[in-house]
Formats: C-alpha cells, structure tokens, sequence
C-alpha cells in the first residue's frame, strides 16, 4: 500500500504506547482511524486527539480477548466509514520477569489469550471481511524483537506469544489473495505502559494487579522512546517490507540465532542427492500448482 490518504485504520491497544504513535502518524498522513482498546473512555479521549489532527476518528471499546466485541468493532468500522483498508493487530500484555517454574499459570493464560487468540480472532475477522471487500488491505501484527532474535530470559509467555504471531503470519503472507498484503511489526524495548499490563488485567484473568514504577530513562540501560515507531512502521508497508524493525538493538541477537541454526544444520546434516524431493516448500507448491490448474 502506497499511500494512505482517505483509507480508515482499525488499531488495536489503540490508546497508548506503539499503537497509539501509530494512529499519529496515520493521522499525519490523512488516514481516517478507529482506536479499539479495553476502556471506551480512553479510547474517546485518544480518538479526540487524533480528530484534532484533521481526520475522522473514533473510538471503540474493544476486548480482543472478545469474539463479539471483535465483531462488532468490525461492524462499528465498516458501519461508519463504509470501508476498512488496514488493521494493527497490536494489542498485547507482558506479565513482567519472572523464571519459568515460578510463571503463574494465570499469567500464562492471560498472555496468550491477548498476545496470540486475540491477535489471531481480530486477524481472521478482518480478513474475512477483507477478502470480502475485494480491495487493497492490509494487516499488520504486532510481533517483538522477542520473535526473531534472543528469547528474553524469564519472560517464557511472551516469548513463546510472540513466537507464535511469527509463525502463523509468516505462514500468511503464502496464503493471501494478491490485493492482502501482511507485515509483522518487531519493537525493540520501548517505553510505553506495558511494563503496566498488569493494572488492566481482566477479572477473567484473575484481575488487575498493583502498578509498576516506570523505567529509569538515565541509567546504563533504557529503552528506546516510542515517538518514531509508528512513522517508521507506515514508511516499511510502503515499501512492502514483511519484516519491520523500527529499532537496531536486537540485531545482534538476530544474528546470533541465524548463525546458529545454520551452523547446526552444516554439522549435523548434508545435502543428499534427492534432498529436493524432502523439501516441504517445493511439495507445497506443486501441490498448489496441481490445484490452480484444476480451478
Ligand atoms: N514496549 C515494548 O518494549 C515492546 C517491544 C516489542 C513489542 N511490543 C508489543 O507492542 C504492542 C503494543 O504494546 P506497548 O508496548 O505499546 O504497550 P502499552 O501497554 O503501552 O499498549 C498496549 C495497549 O494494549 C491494550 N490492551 C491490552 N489488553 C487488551 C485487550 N485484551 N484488548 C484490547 N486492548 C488491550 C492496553 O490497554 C494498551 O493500551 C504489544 O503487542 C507489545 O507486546 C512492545
């Protein structure tokens, strides 16, 4: 998608943080937007002050946790503006450090819930509708540097959520029509309100817990500061990148792992003569080839 004037944005976790400087900087380029979070105070209030910017605005309360609100924040959207061009699946939670055989199985749950069910319900709803509309769309999901480069110790439910919006919107991108188009959104450590998640936790998931001090933004470590995540994260759909990664830290990391993986493979296994007949990528598309032809 190259250009964003007059097309309407549904964002998810709207309210604060990475999804909100995302709705700024839609608004700075003319995109009409729905701000769906937990609270419909603070999605009106953030609503408000993208209007202020010159666009249409609204917002909606909105639990992706939900199968009904997901529903009807879809209807709400196409209700309002006739159409919908592209959905931040953004929403997300963190339960803080804490080491694996201690993790609180509501933790756990709750995690997963938001960060991959949530995600995967409000990408498949928009979808649906997508394929539907039968116009340019796209979706972009709110994965983590956590997705691709070093799983963050005691932090085993978010990794593993994270990893999961990797491998199922990897696995997207092969499956959409042509007018759908996807990216996965790879924040490094930001400051925003999620080291807070806990304050909002639903009473489903065992209910709010007590606030967190915020992050010392002078010490040896800090994390990067939001305000250019949601203008880079517009300028990489542009281009049509899969991968976006607003921020370098976690580079490294990435890297690491990729060697790794590699350097397994060269030890442990080498190229046989048929090994192309094994290659689940290649079987996958001649089967697709098979069933284009017989369509
Ligand atoms: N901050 C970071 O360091 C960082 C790094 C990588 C990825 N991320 C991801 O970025 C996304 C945005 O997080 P953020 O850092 O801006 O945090 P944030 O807490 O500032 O914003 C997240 C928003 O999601 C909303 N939310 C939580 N549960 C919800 C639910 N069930 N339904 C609807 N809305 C819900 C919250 O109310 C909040 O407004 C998340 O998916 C997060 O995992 C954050």
């Amino acid at each position: 998608m190259q250009d964003f004037t007059d097309k309407v944005a549904v964002i998810s976790g709207g309210v604060n943080g990475i999804g909100f400087d995302i709705a700024k900087a839609l608004a700075a380029e003319k995109c009409h937007v729905v701000i769906a979070d937990l609270d419909q105070e603070a999605c009106d209030a953030a609503a408000a002050e993208i209007a202020a910017m010159g666009v249409s605005a609204i917002g909606r309360k909105c639990d992706v946790t939900q199968e009904t609100d997901i529903k009807a924040l879809a209807d709400a959207a196409w209700a309002e503006f006739g159409h919908v061009d592209l959905l931040f699946n953004n929403a997300g939670v963190g339960a803080g450090l804490v080491s694996s055989p201690k993790m609180d199985d509501a933790d756990l749950r709750w995690i997963f819930e938001v960060n991959f069910f949530g995600n995967w319900n409000m990408c498949m709803e928009f979808l649906r509708r997508f394929k539907d509309q039968d116009s340019e769309a796209h979706i972009c999901n709110t994965a983590s540097e956590n997705s691709i480069g070093w799983p963050m110790p005691r932090m085993a439910g978010y990794n593993a959520s994270k990893a999961a919006v990797l491998g199922y919107t990897g696995m997207l991108r092969m499956e959409l029509p042509a007018h759908i188009s996807v990216s996965l959104l790879c924040p490094g450590w930001t400051q925003t309100d999620i080291g807070n998640s806990g304050t909002r936790r639903q009473a489903k998931f065992g209910g709010p817990k007590p606030p967190r001090p915020s992050f010392p933004m002078d010490g040896d470590f800090f994390p990067y500061a939001v305000e250019t995540v949601g203008a880079h994260t517009l300028a990489e759909i542009k281009k049509g990148s899969f991968y976006i990664f607003p921020h370098y830290a976690a580079r490294h990391l990435a890297e690491e792992r990729n060697d790794e993986i590699i350097a397994a493979f060269d030890a442990q296994t080498s190229a046989s003569a048929d090994w192309q007949k094994h290659d689940t990528r290649s079987f996958f598309e001649s089967l697709q080839a098979a069933r284009d032809k017989k369509e």
